[in-house]
């Protein structure tokens, strides 16, 4: 274990390569370093994290830091750096703040770049982190495919107008990108998976042949307290962390896609996505807290709404549908001051889900549909039932610049579902 923060460089190279998703099943993959996810970066907190990125792609691509709360210039959408043309080299810089499970991804071109794979994880560890057998990174996504094994989308009007409408949903789905992937833990032991949804436009319901695991942390790192759960939703963008095991030897678990509940009925009951396999019997040094951290509430549920964020679905000519922040695509908010506290009503008035993601900075829940949270959790990505309401609590700290909220739907946020905004010193 190191003591020291020091300096963690990695060179991502963005390309397009051949990528097997299962024996003789191959796509054409787009992502870094030829892999599927790409590296997985791992750094303690307070390390300087350095990432030289360089794009071979034959079009301009960026780099989004999900759930980093670094400096703006270092967030990598096109509000605040020029995307990389071809053939250009970046090189991120930025002090990571907080534990947790992070990811990163294509913010350019995204319902094609980050479909095609072009993201991957960030773990950043803590020395006072529960101790466990085993730390695995489950990057969960779902590809559409056609016969040829080529990425598809519909060609009809109407198709497409329901693609737009829930955004891209596949039948292919992957774990670290593999098809019907195998998980092995040895019994005895419990492990810390921590698992990403990347896809587009996914809402997944994981379940573990009906076994307990704990709930221990989510985007923003730790919980307060481990919950038991035998199933966990998990929308585009979100992370959870979850604590599994003990199992017997000999025992074989599958991880399950639930359906969610709003999803069509068309949608299979439950999909696979992977074999849990037990091995042989081993020592377990596990060690899971009563207590994993303490998480000071910014406000109570009765705070004063500082600024209302609607999210809605308007009729257009071009097509079919305009996917709204206030009434307009692609807005720009009004200006947020450094050390004012946030208290932000986010509703939803359309019929279906979005998952609203603020960029650089976590939130508290403080109220949901007019009730208190079951639970404290530092959040950067929440979904939002149809028609819903959540007051979230945010302290917007001394990083100036451009940031911005959107769905993280990708092809809501392609059709409008944004906003930008500017964090100033004064206003
Ligand atoms: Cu993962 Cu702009 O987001
Ligand atoms: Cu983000
Ligand atoms: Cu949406």
């Amino acid at each position: 274990m190191k003591n020291r923060p020091n300096e963690v460089v990695y060179n991502l190279e963005a390309s397009k390569f051949n990528w097997d998703i299962a024996p003789g099943k191959t796509i054409e993959a787009w992502g870094y370093n030829k892999q599927l996810p790409g590296p997985e970066l791992r750094a303690n907190v307070g390390d300087t994290l350095v990432v030289r990125l360089t794009n071979h792609l034959e079009e301009p691509t960026l780099i989004h830091w999900h759930g980093l709360r670094i400096p703006a210039a270092m967030d990598g959408t096109d509000v605040v750096q020029k995307p990389l043309a071809p053939g250009e080299v970046f090189e991120y810089r930025f002090v990571l703040p907080d534990a947790g499970t992070f990811w990163y991804h294509s913010h350019a071109n995204e319902t094609v770049q980050m479909e095609r794979g072009m993201y991957g994880s960030l773990i950043v560890e803590d020395p006072t982190d529960p101790v466990f057998d085993g730390d695995k990174v489950l990057m969960i996504d779902d590809m559409k495919l056609n016969s040829d094994n080529e990425f598809t989308r519909p060609g009809w009007f109407v198709p497409r107008i329901v693609e737009r409408h829930d955004g891209r949903e596949g039948d292919t789905l992957l774990i670290n990108g593999k098809e019907n992937s195998v998980i092995d833990i040895a019994a005895g032991q419990t492990e810390r998976w921590r698992i990403v949804n990347s896809s587009s436009a996914r809402y997944f319901t994981l379940h573990l042949g009906g076994k307990e695991f704990k709930m221990i942390g989510t985007d923003g790192g730790l919980l307060e307290h481990a919950r038991t759960l035998t199933e966990v939703l998990i929308t585009p963008g979100e992370r959870v962390d979850i604590a599994v095991g003990p199992f017997e030897e000999g025992e074989t678990i599958l991880l399950e896609s639930l359906r969610y509940s709003r999803s069509t009925f068309l949608r299979p009951k439950r999909q696979q996505f992977a074999t849990v396999n037990v091995g042989e019997q081993k020592a377990s040094i596990a060690y899971l807290p009563e207590t994993l951290r303490v998480i000071e509430p910014l406000a109570r549920q009765d705070a004063a709404i500082t600024r209302k964020v609607r999210l809605s679905v308007g009729p257009s000519l071009a097509d079919g549908m305009d996917f709204l922040v206030n009434g307009d695509v692609h807005a720009h908010d009004k200006p947020v001051k450094v050390g004012e506290l946030q208290i932000w009503e986010v509703s939803n008035t359309s019929l279906m889900d979005h998952p609203f993601h603020l960029h650089g900075f976590f939130f508290q829940l403080i109220e949901e549909n007019g009730k208190r949270p079951e639970y404290m959790a530092w959040k950067d990505t929440v979904n939002l039932p149809p028609r819903s309401k959540l007051k979230i609590a945010w302290m917007p700290d001394d990083r100036p610049g451009r940031w911005m909220y959107h769905c993280h739907i990708i092809e809501h946020h392609a059709a409008g579902m944004m906003a930008h905004f500017e964090l100033v010193k004064s206003l």
